[in-house]
């Protein structure tokens, strides 16, 4: 199973002053160096964290492979299509959202949904629609030609009893297959974290995980003794 992280936090942390640091371009560097196998940043329309500089940084920087996270809008089509990273992965997007809520309603966009995968596809850009783990929504990503689904583990990540956990489980257990049958890719992600993403390997379609908020939380914990005794070194030498 593939791993490709996504850095909007790093550029969240920068946002909060404002600043140069940390940068996420620089972020990228170093998870390609301890293994990622991809780096995801979700350009969003109100530039809460990664910005027009960083998409176009990280396609000069990223070696392995860049997924471009984005709503279909003008502008950030545009901007895709300037960019060229190998995968654009299609998401929902309100203005008033902390995160991604949920998967596209592929159904009733399909129109809409189906010109951006072909004017990508001409630039060839492969296109990933994330989906709810919903025969429906499937059968139409492959209906208007998507090259792959990533399924939305929020729900599966968020049950709160072992019997929910496994529902949830099933259903994107059920979700792959389908994908997989209807030669659609497929990626999982959305609150996959230490404790949960061994659970994905029971899906053996699942090639590819995509995860964040964990990876930089965790990163934040396991690097704040390193980054204390820095600092206090420096508090300390001259006492
Ligand atoms: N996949 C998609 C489509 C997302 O929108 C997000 C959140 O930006 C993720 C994966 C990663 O989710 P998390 O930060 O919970 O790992």
């Amino acid at each position: 199973m593939r791993l490709c992280v996504n850095i909007d936090h790093i550029a969240t942390l920068r946002e909060a002053r404002g600043g140069l640091e940390p940068d996420p371009v620089v972020a990228a560097g170093i998870c390609e160096l301890h293994g990622a196998d991809g780096i995801v940043c979700h350009l969003r329309e109100d530039r809460r964290h990664i910005n027009d500089r960083d998409v176009r940084l990280l396609r000069e920087v990223v070696q392995s492979k860049l997924d471009l996270e984005m709503a279909v809008t003008d502008e950030i089509m545009e901007i895709c299509i300037e960019v060229l990273p190998e995968l654009a992965t299609f998401v929902p997007e309100k203005r008033e959202e902390l995160t991604t809520e949920g998967g596209l309603d592929v159904i009733s966009e399909s129109k809409k949904l189906e010109r951006a995968i072909d004017q990508l596809h001409a630039h060839e850009i492969e296109v990933s629609l994330f989906v709810d783990p919903i025969e429906e929504q499937i059968r139409a990503a492959a209906h208007i030609g998507a090259d792959i689904i990533e399924l939305h583990t929020g729900e599966f990540a968020n049950a709160v009893s072992q019997d929910e956990l496994f529902d949830q489980l099933d259903r994107l257990k059920i979700a792959a297959e389908l994908g997989a049958t209807l030669d659609l890719g497929v990626h999982a992600g959305h609150g996959l974290n230490y404790r949960n993403l061994h659970f994905m390997h029971e899906i053996e379609e699942i090639e590819e995980v995509s995860i964040g908020h964990a990876i930089i939380s965790r990163a934040v914990m396991v690097g704040l003794p390193k980054a204390v005794e820095e600092i206090a070194r420096i508090a300390k030498q001259f006492d």
